[in-house]
């Protein structure tokens, strides 16, 4: 196989659910981890979509990502709660705290939900999501506890993870703005899709093991490793370094520092500090007309070229649209190393081969 395939996302979500049946997880955890992976790849993140498989296949090998594990209640403070990931699929703990914080935010009007020791949460405007589904503001700091890949601004060497912040905004009758990104220059995994399809990464993203600048995304894969840089300079790394320590400290959880390395394994272990505000607490009845009226004023900006001005969240909806009516592309390399994992998995040849005739 050498070209690109293109799987339709529902039919790519029952593979995914399949492998992980495999693997030993609970139908409803293969249902959670197909749709977030899934959903992921058709926001256009595919950084953080179904090629994320064969790492969570060799955590799992490592036994480091717990499958059927559900988070426990450190602390209940009323609206404010600390949850323990206790390892297991961030797509389930992650899934379980927002409902829980969501349920705070309903009684109190906002809530506070520190979740610690989660296995990689993935894309995480897919929590913002799920508040903002609810008709709630969200905002989310993520820390990646113990896997540096990250260059303080000034530094030349890895510190600290690719801290995603995030924060939705719902609109009454519009698809909600949404923030959502890594603090790096770039997401680690999209670092690895440039490095699978052998192509280069923009300037300004990465500095090689001498800390000089390159567009290579190898020296995150091969040894000797380079890293990322933050985006936006020192406030890129200003924001990642609030990350850190609210998403790892404030949560329960811990930051990434000499004693907390995990570097020798495949785990991605989440800190996320979570805060969900319920609008209508606030005397504010002209919210939704003000933000209205900002957005149409932005929008009517001229032009500097050809790119369209979107609003956080649009370049999302927009991928959305095309790749539930076009497919999920997904590069032969992605596809040789998933094809593997589900081996490792328990997927017998004969399910793999019948589900590579469907889309090959
Ligand atoms: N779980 C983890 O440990 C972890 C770590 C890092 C990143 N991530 C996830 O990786 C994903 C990718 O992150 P990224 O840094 O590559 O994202 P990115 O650089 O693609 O930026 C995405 C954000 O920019 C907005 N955007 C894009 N074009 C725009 C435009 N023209 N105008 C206005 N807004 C625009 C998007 O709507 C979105 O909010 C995110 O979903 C993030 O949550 C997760």
């Amino acid at each position: 196989m050498h070209s690109d395939l293109r799987i339709h996302h529902e039919r790519l979500a029952k593979f995914v659910q399949a492998i992980w049946s495999h693997a030993g997880s609970a139908p409803r955890e293969a249902e959670l981890v197909a749709e977030h992976l899934v959903q992921a790849n058709l926001a256009g993140h595919d950084s953080h979509g179904v090629g994320m498989i064969p790492r969570y296949i060799a955590s799992l090998a490592e036994g480091q990502l717990k499958l059927n594990t559900h988070v426990s209640v450190i602390r209940d403070a009323g609206a404010v709660l600390t949850l323990d990931g206790g390892r297991g699929f961030g797509q389930v703990v992650a899934c379980e705290a927002m409902a829980q914080g969501l349920q705070r935010a309903k009684q109190f009007g906002l809530a506070a939900v520190g979740l610690h020791n989660a296995h990689h949460i993935g894309r995480i405007g897919h929590w913002a999501e799920q508040c903002g589904k609810e008709g709630f503001i969200s905002f989310h700091f993520v820390n990646v506890m113990g896997d540096p890949m990250v260059a303080p601004f000034g530094g030349s060497d890895r510190r600290f993870g690719t801290n995603p912040f995030c924060a939705i905004f719902p609109r009454k009758d519009e698809k909600p703005l949404l923030l959502d990104f890594a603090t790096s220059a770039i997401a680690y995994g999209k670092t690895r899709v440039a490095y699978n399809k052998g192509l280069t990464v923009p300037p300004g993203a990465l500095i090689d093991h001498q800390g000089h600048p390159t567009m290579q995304p190898h020296v995150m894969h091969e040894p000797p490793f380079g890293s990322l840089l933050p985006f936006g300079d020192h406030k890129g790394y200003a924001l990642a370094a609030l990350c850190e320590i609210l998403g790892g400290a404030l949560s329960g959880g811990r930051t990434t520092h000499d004693e907390t390395l995990e570097t020798d394994n495949s785990a991605i272990i989440n800190g996320m500090t979570t805060i969900i505000l319920n609008p209508e607490a606030f005397d504010a009845p002209h919210m939704q007309a003000e933000a209205e009226a900002f957005i149409s004023w932005v929008k009517k900006s001229p032009p500097s070229g050809n790119m369209p001005i979107q609003l956080p969240g649009e370049w999302e909806e927009a991928n959305r649209v095309d790749r539930i009516a076009n497919g999920i592309t997904v590069d032969p390399m992605t596809w040789r190393q998933i094809c593997h994992a589900a081996r490792l998995a328990g997927m017998p040849e004969e399910e793999l081969n019948a589900f590579n005739a469907l889309v090959g």
